[in-house]
């Protein structure tokens, strides 16, 4: 695929010299993103992916490891085998804790670190858990199960990590003011739509201040949350209310139109700890022990997509590949499509493939790519109004043709 026609930014976007803003924000993204864990939870609706993928028994799927969450929610469908592949040891590393609970520890000890956020006993049970992590994983934990202490300014897991960065800073301008955090909480505890409208209406004038909306458009806030230059400049670009409007319109949705009861995803960062009724399926105690039975069907993988590919081929049925290539699409179009080839050479006809990003479209997928693969937008485009986590601008299904 070499001369391969990547896709193309917007002349104005695609910086053939990038400026030094683009410099700084890029060594900013990298230097937020290289050195830690990013994401303490898989921000990625799985209730959609599931419906999607469609796994069995016969399912071989590779997906980008992230937190893990969603991997584990897959195993709930049975499939064959998954490899959790990430270039980041420390979203493995993450992973392999929650497989090490769902092994030989026990639901409430699970529950307790990653459903409340903490525990009092976290040494004790780590150590417990230690000699089942790869020497990667204890040497990170080693260093970071304070993370789990449930003391100290950052009292939740969920506020550590990039992400918890930014979800604990989010908190502390929301649940610091007496009134907000009181509406948050009506928010939260709502029992209709109408009731989340009549809170979040008052909320969302609170929230989107013209100070705010300024910080929105600021690629530095971007890079924070792990959104990269060129993806935000797409969102400012295409969309009618630019970047602010657009996380408005998307925040709005999912706070107004889907029930937030079941809304795990922003009840973790607003509170930093989940419910036994409003968390991922992975800390739901009837889960437990159908998980604890498969546990050995999950093997991870510290390498990119196209290294695992070269290292461990096979005739794969799923890949899952959440919202990486945007970033690649801009920045390593050669990197992206060398992953294609991977990709491609490691599937067969009817292989899917699931993907979201933070545009509206496919122009992240380079067109030799597009013509081997068939996409199903009259499935995904409604399905994608449901996302509960609502942040990402579009949701793909792909099946490979040839
Ligand atoms: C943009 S994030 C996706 C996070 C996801 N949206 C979420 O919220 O759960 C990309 C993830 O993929 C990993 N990653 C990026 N490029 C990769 C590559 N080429 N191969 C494997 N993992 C990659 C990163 O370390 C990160 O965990």
């Amino acid at each position: 695929m070499n001369g391969s026609t990547a896709p193309r930014l917007p002349a104005d976007i695609a910086d053939p010299l990038p400026a030094a803003g683009t410099i700084m924000m890029n060594l900013l993204f990298h230097l937020i993103h290289g050195n830690r864990l990013i994401y303490n939870a898989c921000w990625e609706d799985p209730r959609l992916d599931r419906q999607l993928l469609q796994l069995d028994g016969d399912s071989e799927i590779v997906v980008i490891t992230s937190a893990g969450c969603n991997v584990l929610d897959y195993l709930l469908d049975g499939p064959r085998a998954i490899q959790a592949v990430d270039v980041n040891y420390r979203q493995n590393a993450l992973l392999e804790l929650k497989l090490a609970f769902l092994a030989a520890g026990d639901f409430e000890e699970l529950f307790a670190f990653f459903g409340q956020g903490g525990s009092a006993a976290y040494r004790e049970v780590y150590a417990a858990l230690r000699e089942r992590l790869s020497g990667a994983a204890q040497a990170f934990w080693d260093r970071h199960i304070t993370y789990f202490s449930g003391t100290g300014l950052r009292r939740s897991f969920y506020w550590h990590g990039a992400a918890g960065d930014f979800a604990w800073l989010l908190r502390g301008f929301l649940m610091g003011n007496g009134r907000t955090a009181s509406l948050v909480q009506g928010l939260l505890n709502a029992q209709s739509l109408t009731e989340q409208h009549y809170f979040y209406s008052q909320i969302e004038g609170i929230i989107f201040t013209r100070p705010l909306s300024w910080l929105l458009r600021q690629p530095a806030t971007m890079a924070c949350i792990g959104v990269p230059r060129a993806q935000m400049q797409l969102l400012d670009r295409q969309y009618p209310g630019r970047l602010d409007g657009f996380v408005r319109d998307k925040l709005r949705q999912v706070m107004t139109a889907l029930p937030i009861r079941d809304n795990y995803f922003w009840r973790v960062y607003l509170t930093g700890s989940y419910t036994p009724e409003c968390c991922p399926n992975y800390l739901q105690p009837e889960n437990f022990n159908r998980l604890k039975a498969a546990v050995n069907l999950v093997s991870t993988h510290t390498c990119t997509l196209t290294e695992f590919l070269q290292r461990q081929p096979g005739l794969y049925s799923h890949f899952v590949l959440l919202d990486h290539q945007d970033w690649l699409a801009w920045h390593q179009p050669q990197t992206l499509a060398e992953e294609w080839q991977a990709i491609f050479a490691n599937s067969r006809p009817g292989t899917k493939i699931l993907m979201r990003s933070a545009g509206f479209d496919l122009s992240f997928v380079p067109v030799e790519v597009k013509a081997r693969l068939r996409f199903f937008p009259e499935v995904t485009e409604p399905l994608h109004k449901q996302d509960r986590v609502g942040t990402y601008g579009s949701l793909h299904l792909a099946e490979v043709i040839s």
